[in-house]
């Protein structure tokens, strides 16, 4: 393979547009080669913004492509797993946007088949891992300056949406926890370097968004998720936030604490008035990790460069959404999830 690994990216929705641009410049030792998209505009999207000449229709035509080296997936959560088993079968490196199923018998697939691929690099986008916040804390931790860690909590709040855009792919994204809290669920499992979680229980709320009664999700939720070597999690997520974007983590060990993502925006504030929003937080996700985006990207080269395993495995994500399958179980039935 060339020095330079030759990419080719599969959606350009909202966030496989920011992928694909950083791919096609920003990311030192990646050329994105080519993209696919189903939708016509999107496809013309990718012609005019990033310069290419090999834009698909389909997965299996950019399969095809005579340079390419590795897949980058940013589709609907409910293909991810079938599009990771079809490029790794093609026998190319994949990276696909988080979660990796709804389910954990098709992760298992997914990991089995994989083990027939040990030359090629899978990696799942958790891209938290890769800001500079949480990795300055993990370091902190493995360098033993907070004594023995005994209690973290993390919180994720998006800002309240008027249009509840994110309402519509409720149904299909498996709701807030495998949605969104699985970004924490990774950091703490992370964090806790290999403990096991023995119970776990969470509840919820709906109050800004009653659409979200069809398909039994919530908008507003806590939830505990206790590990086998003593550490207690806790987790408050949310899409309601009037203050803007916001991710943290506060870390607590016997002889210190940490504090992550706190104070990024002297006020954050989002104001409405005569049917006009003006946000002063953190507007999205993008503003808070726009440089771990980029950072992952790179992460994802170098393993293919240098011949290393991928930095966050197909196990990784099977765990997280494990934990995350069981929030959700232990908030519909209102009881706790023992492993
Ligand atoms: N890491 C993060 O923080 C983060 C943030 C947002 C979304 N995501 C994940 O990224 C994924 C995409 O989210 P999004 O918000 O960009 O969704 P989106 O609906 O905006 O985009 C999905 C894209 O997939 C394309 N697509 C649909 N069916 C396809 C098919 N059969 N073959 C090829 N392409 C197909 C669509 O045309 C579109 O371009 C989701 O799995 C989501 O969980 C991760």
């Amino acid at each position: 393979m060339s020095t330079t690994v030759n990419i080719g990216i599969v959606g350009l929705g909202r966030l496989g547009k920011r992928h694909a641009e950083n791919l096609a410049s920003r990311v030192p030792g990646a050329k994105l080669v080519a993209a696919v998209s189903p939708v016509e505009t999107e496809r013309e999207w990718a012609q005019a913004h990033l310069g290419l000449t090999s834009i698909y229709a389909t997965l299996e035509e950019l399969l095809a492509h005579p340079e390419l080296d590795a897949v980058w997936l940013v589709t609907p959560t409910s293909l991810h797993a079938e599009q990771i088993e079809t490029v790794l079968k093609s026998g190319k490196h994949v990276f696909c946007e988080k979660p990796l199923s709804l389910d954990l018998t098709t992760c298992d697939r997914v990991l089995a088949l994989a083990q027939n691929h040990p030359a090629q690099v899978a990696m799942i986008g958790f891209m938290r891992r890769f800001d500079a916040g949480y990795s300055a804390a993990k370091s902190r931790l493995a360098d033993g300056k907070l004594g023995t860690l005994y209690r973290i909590h993390c919180e994720s709040h998006d800002p309240i949406d008027p249009d509840g855009f994110f309402v519509k792919f409720a149904p299909t994204s498996g709701g807030l926890f495998l949605d969104c809290c699985i970004h924490d669920i990774d950091l703490v499992r992370w964090m806790v370097d290999g403990a096991k979680p023995v119970k776990v229980f969470a509840n919820g709320t709906r109050t800004q968004y009653p659409g979200l009664a069809s398909c039994n999700d919530v908008d507003t939720a806590s939830a505990t998720v206790e590990f086998d070597n003593g550490v207690l999690a806790s987790f408050f997520v949310s899409r309601t936030s009037y203050r803007g974007y916001e991710a943290t983590m506060d870390l607590t060990g016997t002889e210190g604490a940490l504090r992550v993502g706190r104070n990024l925006q002297a006020v954050p504030l989002i104001e409405e008035s005569n049917q006009q929003q003006r946000i002063n937080g953190l507007p999205d996700f993008f503003a808070r990790f726009n440089d771990a985006f980029l950072i992952e990207a790179k992460a994802f080269v170098d393993a293919i460069q240098q011949g290393k395993p991928s930095p966050l495995t197909l196990e990784d994500a099977r765990e997280a959404a494990k934990i995350a399958i069981a929030m959700r179980e232990s908030l519909e039935s209102g009881q706790p999830v023992t492993f």
